[in-house]
């Protein structure tokens, strides 16, 4: 089932919209990009740890959706089951996630979009000491795996809503053609992607979410975001 994201794009030269798992898929920010997606038309499978808590997850979505395509499954049928695999779950979560679906994931994109906060200081940045979250999927999942950092510093709130935030998405990782796809997922639900540069520079975009909440925090709102402006 392992394929590499080219062929994911158009398998069999199809053009079908890839499939995209998405663990974590029952929370926040899983379950923004879980409606933004299926509503592009993309197949979607909601994934959790509990069977259970996934087809839950999805009901609400399929009503709100008719038509679209949203599976729910455990996390690591989904993640063996899906073409492209999103992964959007808290830190303390980041690894045991990771090694709940290491070997379905070979040949794949890994759209990592966790920032490494560590409760209560979530407005200080404490990154971990492989640099970034997104390295340290990298390096528990070994090269054959394109992970693509992205959707750090974007709101779930936004993304839940029908009406799609002012703010950019960078978008950090090692294979270029990987980053592209992401970027073009990106571009697919109505946001900027940018391409911000090997995926150690993802330290940058999860840094940077402890800067969003004191933004927040100082203005009393929820959705701070980043607009990226191109000078002459
Ligand atoms: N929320 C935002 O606005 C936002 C924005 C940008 C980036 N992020 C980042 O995106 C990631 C997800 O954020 P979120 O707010 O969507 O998280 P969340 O709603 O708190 O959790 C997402 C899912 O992760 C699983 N999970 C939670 N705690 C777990 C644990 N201790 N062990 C194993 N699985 C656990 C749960 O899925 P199951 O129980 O179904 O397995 C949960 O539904 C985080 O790294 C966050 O920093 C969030």
């Amino acid at each position: 089932m392992a394929q590499n994201h080219r062929s994911t794009e158009n398998p069999q030269g199809s053009g079908a919209k890839p499939s995209i798992a998405i663990l974590g898929g029952t929370g926040a920010l899983g379950s923004g990009l879980a409606k933004q997606w299926a509503r592009r038309g993309y197949p979607i499978i909601i994934a959790s740890r509990s069977r259970d808590k996934a087809v839950k997850a999805a009901e609400p979505l399929r009503a709100q959706l008719p038509g679209a395509h949203i599976e729910a499954d455990e996390l690591a049928p989904a993640a063996q089951r899906a073409q492209i695999v999103a992964l959007t779950v808290p830190y303390e979560a980041h690894h045991g996630t990771l090694m709940a679906v290491r070997g379905a994931l070979d040949g794949k994109i890994l759209i990592d979009a966790t920032v490494p906060l560590k409760p209560p200081k979530v407005g200080t940045v404490q990154l971990p000491a492989a640099g970034c979250a997104a390295v340290e999927a990298q390096q528990l999942l070994g090269p054959q795996v394109k992970v693509v950092s992205a959707f750090q510093n974007i709101a779930a709130e936004k993304l839940a809503a029908d009406e799609l935030p002012e703010c950019d998405v960078l978008v950090c990782g090692d294979d270029v053609a990987a980053r592209d796809t992401v970027i073009g997922l990106i571009e697919a639900i109505g946001l900027k992607g940018w391409p911000a540069g090997p995926l150690a520079n993802s330290a940058a975009s999860e840094a940077l979410t402890s800067v969003l909440i004191q933004i927040n925090r100082k203005f009393g709102v929820k959705g701070a975001g980043l607009r990226i402006v191109l000078g002459k």
